[in-house]
């Protein structure tokens, strides 16, 4: 399947990408994970990004759409993805339909998950993420088997650089101003799916779940 998700900061796109790619098979393309691994790795790429990053900004559309266009190129038309964190832009919206027109294929369904505005934040300030794997905790909400370990490797858990409350106070601005003329954009293309992201990861991931089975049947 060709899938994007969709919606602010701490929404639950990453919580959420684990289960749909469980469920689908699809690849997990996250732009926020491609940049945190390349800061890791102190790569050109990974420098540039985090000066944006830090401040709770958007890395510029001529750094971010090659990323993510050459890799849905390169799957070419039999590739199945998730994308979660792009596109943020209009811009970045219109080179991924510039590449998957190129590859001859359309999206099969954009899931947008909306979310309360002081829940992301509440959400986001008590994350942990593990560093290796890159899977999100919450500690009261969404807690590890073991305080603060990961469930799956075992590494210790990390607080994320960007989850300060002033800076995704932030990010929640510049989603609102940078990304939501995305939805009208796919509400045009006739594949977005709303789903209420205010109830619990296990609620959401059903209404998920079943918004795509319907997909899949069409
Ligand atoms: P990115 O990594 O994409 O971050 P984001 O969009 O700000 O979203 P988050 O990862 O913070 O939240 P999420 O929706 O994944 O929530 P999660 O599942 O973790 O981007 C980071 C930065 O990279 C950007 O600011 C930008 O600088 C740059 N960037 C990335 N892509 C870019 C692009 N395309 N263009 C330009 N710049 C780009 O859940 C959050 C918390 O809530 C967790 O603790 C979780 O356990 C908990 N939780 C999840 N679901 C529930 C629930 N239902 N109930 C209770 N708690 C829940
Ligand atoms: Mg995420």
């Amino acid at each position: 399947m060709r899938l994007i998700i969709l919606g602010p900061p701490g929404a639950g796109k990453g919580t959420q990408s684990e289960f749909i790619v469980e469920h689908t098979g699809a690849l997990h393309l996250s732009t926020g994970d491609i940049f945190r691994e390349n800061i890791k790795n102190g790569t050109p790429l990974g420098k540039r990004a985090k000066e944006y990053m830090d401040r709770g900004a958007l890395v510029p559309d001529e750094v971010v759409n090659d990323i993510v266009t050459d890799r849905i190129k390169s799957m070419g038309p039999e590739g199945s993805f998730l994308l979660d964190g792009f596109p943020r832009t209009v811009n970045q919206a219109v080179a991924l339909d510039g590449a998957l027109e190129e590859i001859g294929v359309t999206l099969d369904c954009v899931i947008n998950i909306n979310v309360d505005k002081e829940a992301l934040i509440q959400r986001i300030v008590g994350r942990r993420v593990c560093p290796t794997c890159g899977k999100s905790y919450h500690v009261t909400h969404f807690p590890p088997k073991v305080d603060g370990v990961c469930d799956d490797d075992g590494t210790q858990l990390i607080q994320r650089d960007d989850d300060q409350e002033e800076t995704v106070r932030h990010r929640i601005d510049v989603y609102e101003r940078q990304t939501t003329p995305l939805i009208d954009y796919y509400k045009a293309q006739d594949n977005l799916v709303d789903i209420d992201g205010n109830q619990s990861v296990q609620e959401v991931k059903d209404r998920i779940l079943a918004a795509l089975q319907g997909v899949q049947r069409a």
